[in-house]
């Protein structure tokens, strides 16, 4: 008697775990996409977006070779100049800069400042020769650019619907 009772309460339990994988395998556009729009910005302002996408890649890209051959002082050069942002903040009109703090939101603000944040870490790690903590930082910048751009880019960079650990999904409420 009692072994049938536990059989059918394993039973249920299959049933039910089966039953949440299952709902959690459905990819529902609202939680598996928080897609976040930016509003339209001026041709002037979003050239400036991606010329300075353009210069942070580029910089991403010359991290490597300096973090793998220990260059610390080149890895510090890059990371102030990521922190100091390289184009935005120097060219923008101040009338420029007004606009993008109103129209910009709130969100993409924050993920934006930690970005240039991380780098200014990065560039405070290999002032100290610290190997792991820039490999760290180095991480979390690039974790920074597909966080943004998967809410902010989905259009633009359709991977990130395909993306199943999509961690930002907490935030999407
Ligand atoms: C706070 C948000 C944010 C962060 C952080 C961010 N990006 Fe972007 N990125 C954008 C947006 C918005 C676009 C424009 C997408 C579009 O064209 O619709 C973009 C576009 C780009 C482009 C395309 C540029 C072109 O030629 O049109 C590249 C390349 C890029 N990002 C690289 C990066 C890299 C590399 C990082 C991290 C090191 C990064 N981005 C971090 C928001 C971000």
């Amino acid at each position: 008697m009692k072994k049938r009772f536990n059989q059918s309460l394993c039973l249920t339990l299959i049933i039910f775990l089966v039953a949440c994988t299952a709902r959690n395998n459905t990819p529902t556009p609202k939680n598996r996409h928080p897609s976040r729009q930016l509003p339209p910005l001026s041709q002037d302002i979003s050239l400036l977006l991606t010329l300075e996408m353009q210069a942070i890649s580029k910089a991403m890209m010359e991290l490597v070779p300096a973090i793998a051959t220990a260059d610390w002082q080149k890895i510090s050069d890059i990371g102030s100049q990521i922190k100091h942002s390289y184009i935005m903040r120097h060219q923008l009109t101040s009338q420029q800069r007004q606009t993008l703090q109103r129209v910009l939101p709130t969100d993409f603000k924050k993920m934006d400042f930690q970005f240039h944040l991380t780098a200014g870490k990065l560039a405070d790690a290999a002032e100290q020769h610290n190997r792991e903590l820039v490999n760290f930082y180095f991480y979390k910048m690039n974790e920074a650019c597909s966080q943004c751009h998967s809410q902010y880019a989905l259009a633009r960079f359709p991977g990130f619907l395909k993306s199943e650990n999509n961690s930002f999904d907490s935030h999407a409420h």
